[in-house]
């Protein structure tokens, strides 16, 4: 294959097209992004801890302990989540395939003294048969993945599921989707900044694709002349879309509400939290 030059770069992605290198597992950017699901003064990463809190509190309510005690959180992060799910007594499971964020969750657990069975690996490789009571996907990491990968990902959670099991996830709305800004922009950085180390450019494009698809793609021009791509797609749903794809799964819709708080679903939200049953 001929070299890539610098221009290839700057090449318009064809929808869904993965870039060389995986943004959550760049071994700089991925101790970025552990700050950030740490940082309580925005939503970067992980919801701030006051909502989390508050979905565990909530979480505890709709799928009580004493009926769905195995649990498993499929892209946990930190363990922010699994802890607290831990502290009210589920028994916990938690998949990432971030190594900076599993190492720092365990010894998190460990710390606090909890007993959580955390996974450094990909939940698209993960299989196991009838094993949970719940499983959780938060944080509208489900629309990230094309379309092939969140078949996989549903047929993976249904599978592991005990019949009765449920499933609680959100995904980003087409309300979310209207402000959604397409932009390409660039901004030199002199020194450390979230994406390198040094003095760097980060060239950002921002478009929106047709479906309700998202790209946000950043080009990393490092001082080493080294240059880096990153594409992250994102899918927003309708309750059609998401219902479809959850059924297509053989998933049964329990109910629909705003956010995993349990607030009230309506045109306006920005996100879809859905429940949904492994009824057979
Ligand atoms: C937006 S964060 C949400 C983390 C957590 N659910 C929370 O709300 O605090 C998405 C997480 O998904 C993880 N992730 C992305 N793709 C994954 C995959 N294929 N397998 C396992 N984890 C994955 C990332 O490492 C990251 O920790």
């Amino acid at each position: 294959m001929p070299e890539k030059q610098i221009v290839d770069y700057f090449n318009e992605p064809k929808q869904y097209e993965k870039s060389e290198r995986e943004f959550w597992l760049d071994p700089y950017i991925s101790k970025q992004l552990l700050k950030a699901h740490l940082d309580q003064t925005n939503d970067g990463a992980s919801r701030k801890l006051s909502v989390i809190n508050r979905s565990v509190d909530w979480l505890n309510e709709v799928v009580p302990v004493a009926e769905f005690k195995r649990v498993i959180d499929l892209s946990c992060g930190p363990g922010l989540y699994p802890e607290r799910l831990a502290k009210k007594k589920y028994d916990v499971t938690a998949i990432d395939f971030s190594k900076n964020s599993i190492d720092y969750a365990r010894s998190a657990a460990e710390e606090q003294g909890l007993t959580i069975d955390y996974r450094c690996e990909s939940y698209l490789s993960w299989k196991e048969q009838e094993q949970y009571d719940l499983a959780l996907l938060i944080y509208c990491d489900y629309g990230a993945l094309s379309p092939e990968d969140r078949k996989l990902l549903f047929e993976n959670i249904y599978t592991s599921l005990k019949r009765g099991g449920k499933l609680i996830l959100d995904v980003f709305s087409l309300q979310k989707l209207t402000n959604f800004q397409s932009e390409n922009s660039w901004t030199l950085h002199d020194s450390d900044g979230f994406w390198s180390t040094g003095k760097h450019v980060v060239v950002t494009r921002n478009k929106k694709y047709d479906h309700g698809v998202t790209l946000e793609q950043t080009i990393l021009l490092k001082e080493d002349d080294t240059i880096m791509n990153f594409n992250i797609w994102h899918q927003y749903f309708d309750l059609q879309k998401i219902t479809s794809e959850l059924e297509e799964a053989s998933f049964e819709i329990v109910t629909y509400y705003a956010d995993v708080c349990g607030n009230k679903y309506t045109e306006q939200s920005e996100t879809i939290c859905v429940i949904a049953e492994k009824k057979r």
